[in-house]
């Protein structure tokens, strides 16, 4: 049995997308477990780049069979233009299969994500606006619909009554126009015939490849600190990202995991709102972000950029139970002269080396930092553990050691084989 789960270790944007596909090579199943399109994974492959929304990046893999399970949400306009365009890429190599229990979002919940941001007003979220949130809470509102929908003889019925249900809502409560359910019809109806064949049962799929000893990769979206229960709640995403709820995403049980890799950039970066206690808005975070291209993949804004925050990689290691760390992006410090690294925090004269993970009680945090001497060489061009300047090394140690987490992989640039497994 061999099952690899990839996780986001902090918030979301760690290069999860390329270390699925350097990892999805030798694996014949390769699942997304929650989240929809605001996930933006990017892929280079033979130099070119590819930027994946709801697709697992295995779909680049000629033979791989990719599935979008239970707890992922599926806009099927998006998926079925993520389809096509790799198809007329000739790039469709894998196989897709999506399950019968994935909810839908649909064109009324991207709208109802954008009122709900602008009703918010400051205390907006920052969402991606892919309304991730609007779906989430149809299913567990128990309105949603799901893929299975679609094999439906009256699945235009289905979607029609819940567009008109959202116009009660979208007229009383924000004064919005009305939503023609006709033309929210019309915006799903193409997508049908090329979904549906794609439905089936990947609860049964997935315990099949388990039974069958099948190598079973697990694609994280988002990251540890956007979990809507673990994360910095309301600053968070909708679903799951962490290894519980890999579980809960498709169907394998904790008997099933084996190996579970935290994946967190060597520095920090947030989308959107909420706490970031190391958050650097002086020079050194602006030269993250240029240096680093820290800007998001789904919706174009610019990432906060600050220092690594141990407390939170602390916790990350253990909600998630990581077998080994990857630490990536550690070329966008080459420039540095000195690396800071948050050990721990100061709250009303206390220590902390936990995090509240109340917002309000972790934006008082104060971080406690240590300096640690940049390495100063250039590391993208960097192949062999033992050509890893001793300065980066000696960080890695120290993230290893606070984690208590071995880092077992180390990505020193956006392409595939700028990876050193340690
Ligand atoms: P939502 O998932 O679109 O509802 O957005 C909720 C929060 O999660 C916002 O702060 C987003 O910026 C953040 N978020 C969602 N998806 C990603 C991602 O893939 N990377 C980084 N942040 C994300």
């Amino acid at each position: 049995m061999s099952v690899t789960t990839i996780i986001g270790a902090q918030w979301g944007d760690e290069g999860k997308g390329k270390l699925a596909h350097l990892l999805a090579s030798d694996q014949d199943y390769v699942l997304r477990y929650q989240g929809g399109s605001n996930a933006g994974h990017t892929v280079i492959s033979d130099g070119q780049t590819y930027k994946f929304n709801l697709m697992p990046s295995g779909m680049l893999i000629d033979g791989v069979r990719c599935i979008l399970c239970d707890g992922v949400v599926v806009n099927p306009v998006t998926l079925c233009w993520e389809i096509e365009n790799l198809r007329r890429l000739g790039h469709y190599r894998g196989e897709l299969s999506v399950s019968r229990h994935a909810h839908l979002v649909l064109p009324f919940h991207k709208t109802q994500d954008l009122y709900f941001e602008e009703a918010k007003g400051k205390a907006a979220i920052g969402t991606t606006k892919q309304g991730i949130g609007p779906a989430y809470a149809d299913k567990y509102f128990r309105v949603g619909l799901r893929a299975g929908d679609m094999l439906s003889p009256d699945f235009e019925e289905r979607v029609k009554s819940l567009a008109s249900r959202k116009n009660v809502l979208f007229g009383g409560y924000y004064g919005r126009d009305e939503l023609d359910p006709d033309q929210v019809w019309a915006e799903v109806a193409p997508t049908v015939e090329i979904l549906a064949p794609l439905v089936t049962d990947t609860i049964r799929l997935v315990r099949k490849a388990v039974a069958a000893n099948a190598r079973i990769l697990m694609e994280g979206a988002q990251g540890t600190l956007l979990d809507i229960d673990y994360g910095t709640y309301p600053f968070v995403t909708s679903s799951h990202p962490i290894s519980g709820g890999a579980l809960l995403g498709t169907g394998l049980s904790w008997r099933d995991l084996e190996r579970v890799v935290g994946v967190a950039k060597a520095y920090l970066t947030r989308v959107g709102a909420g706490p970031f206690p190391t958050e650097d808005q002086g020079t050194a975070g602006q030269t993250m972000a240029r240096t680093g291209a820290e800007f998001g993949t789904v919706s174009g804004r610019p990432r906060r950029c600050g220092w690594l925050d141990l407390p939170l990689l602390r916790y990350a290691s253990q909600l998630n139970g990581f077998t080994e760390l990857a630490i990536t992006k550690t070329d966008v410090l080459d420039e540095f002269d000195e690396i800071k690294v948050c050990m721990a925090y100061e709250l009303d004269g206390q220590r902390l080396e936990w995090p509240d993970m109340d917002p309000d009680v972790l934006e008082r945090c104060a971080p406690i930092y240590e300096t640690l001497p940049g390495w100063r060489v250039r590391t993208s061009g960097i192949r062999q553990a033992q050509d890893l300047p001793p300065a980066l090394v000696d960080y890695l140690a120290l993230i290893a050691r606070e984690s208590g987490t071995p880092v077992k992989i180390v990505s020193v640039g956006a392409d595939r084989n700028a990876t050193i497994m340690l």
